[in-house]
């Protein structure tokens, strides 16, 4: 199967010009999977509470679900995106789905990175979801953070982990190399380039997009000035394989009682 990022530059508050930009880069592929960057299409560094609710947008109704459906159909491309999600009275920081026939399915973001908490609901589920190609497991930005996640939605059949970012820490990709090697996965890291300031607060956003193999190589990477948008070929099956060598399968060899302090609290 064909996946892809898009690494892309967003203005903060410019909704119109930022999918405009995304929808007229991903006219340029077809018969994919792609995902864009966490909150692609409002920017990331919102003043308070207000400014976040006047950008937010209701799903899958809204003005930047539609957009990106109209490309989807047309472009036969499943598509991941990064959005400040509005429903009844909460805001979550979500990552839509939208497949090549239009439907929508959607991760709410768990892990809040800093003043994120201040802003947002935090989700409260983590998903998997299963297309004609694959089973793409949901998970943004700061989630790297969090080994649960990605073995959650291993165990749970992900052989994709599509991870829209706003990276800023300086290692964020090389975790998830190894999140891809403890649970012989791929990943899609699609994360942002440029700065943003608001007030007193400036981020810089590292790009460095990266598609990583279930043995940890990195398929296909950008780099962290430009605006990039990369296509490969992979072969799923490769994630079926939890074999680490003979001897060792990464997922029946845990002895999963030992870590229950995990889940105990
Ligand atoms: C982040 O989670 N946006 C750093």
């Amino acid at each position: 199967m064909r996946v892809g990022f898009l690494q892309m530059r967003c203005k903060f508050g410019d909704v119109k010009k930022n999918v405009k930009k995304a929808v007229t880069l991903l006219g340029r592929v077809s018969n994919a999977t792609i995902v864009l960057p966490e909150l692609f299409n409002t920017g990331y560094l919102f003043k308070n509470k207000k400014e976040l609710a006047s950008l937010a947008e209701t799903v899958p109704d809204g003005y930047t679900t539609n957009e990106i459906r109209k490309v989807a159909k047309k472009k036969n491309l499943n598509i991941v995106f990064g959005i400040a999600q509005k429903v009844k009275g909460k805001i979550y920081n979500s990552a839509v789905f939208v497949d090549s026939k239009g439907k929508i399915d959607l991760y709410r973001k768990v892990h809040l990175f800093d003043r994120e908490k201040l802003l947002f609901d935090h989700g409260t589920s983590l998903k998997v979801k299963s297309t004609d190609e694959a089973k793409l497991g949901f998970m943004i930005c700061f989630d790297w953070l969090f080994p649960e996640v990605s073995r959650t939605l291993t165990l749970k059949g992900a052989q994709i982990l599509c991870h829209p970012s706003n990276l800023v820490l300086p290692y964020g990709q090389n975790a998830m190399v190894t999140r891809c090697i403890e649970n012989r996965v791929f990943a899609i890291t699609a994360n942002r380039i440029g700065i943003e300031r608001r007030g007193p607060v400036r981020l810089e956003f590292t790009g460095k997009s990266q598609i990583v193999s279930p043995n940890g190589e990195i398929l296909v990477s950008a780099g962290d000035k430009s605006e990039s948008l990369k296509v490969v070929e992979i072969d799923i099956k490769e994630a079926d394989d939890k074999n680490l060598n003979p001897n060792n399968n990464v997922i029946e060899d845990r002895f999963s009682s030992y870590y229950s302090i995990i889940t105990d609290k």
